[in-house]
């Protein structure tokens, strides 16, 4: 049985929630991750992806300059690395230069891989739409990688970002 509730204690139920790292270079060139917990897969032929991203942060800066971006499945042992980069804004920080985590150059698109993620996924930017205080974006996979050795995802498994993963 239902009861109304408001909306800020349903939504507390939502835990485990997938963790993605979502990289774009900014004007100068500077790669900026940015960790996201609302994402979907929106598209299986061809293959899209959706993340929705705080009108106020950089990386709709970089997003919308770059018109691509990298999407990252955080491993758990990146739990770390999702952290800073989800406190951080590239507006005032180098996040790679002050976080040491590995990359790679991206193959089809114009920014860069985590070495350490489960998977990676570079996408061209197809279609932005503003809802409500976040800017979704649409991205078309143009190239896949997947980690060569067996790794867990991180998820976010409570509020406050705490952070976890399952075997
Ligand atoms: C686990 C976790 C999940 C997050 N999910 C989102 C999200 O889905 N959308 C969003 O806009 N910000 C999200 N954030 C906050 C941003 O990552 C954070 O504000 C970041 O510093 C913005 O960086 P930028 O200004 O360089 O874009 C999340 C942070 C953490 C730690």
């Amino acid at each position: 049985m239902q009861k109304q509730v408001d909306y800020k204690d349903a939504i507390k139920t939502k835990y485990p929630e997938q963790v993605v790292i979502a990289i774009a270079k900014d004007r100068s060139g500077k790669a900026n991750p940015v960790t996201l917990g609302w994402t979907m897969i929106v598209s299986a032929e061809p293959p899209m992806m959706a993340i929705a991203v705080a009108k106020t942060h950089y990386s709709v800066e970089t997003i919308t300059h770059s018109e691509c971006f990298t999407i990252a499945f955080p491993s758990a042992e990146m739990e770390k690395a999702a952290l800073f980069f989800g406190s951080k804004t590239g507006r005032e920080t180098d996040k790679f230069a002050e976080f040491k985590c590995e990359t790679q150059p991206a193959k089809e698109i114009d920014s860069v891989l985590l070495a350490d993620a489960v998977a990676n996924f570079e996408c061209v930017l197809e279609s932005q739409v503003p809802a409500g205080d976040h800017m979704v974006f649409v991205g078309r996979v143009v190239c896949s990688h997947a980690n060569q050795e067996r790794k867990k995802r991180l998820y976010t498994v409570g509020p406050g970002h705490k952070m976890g993963s399952f075997s």
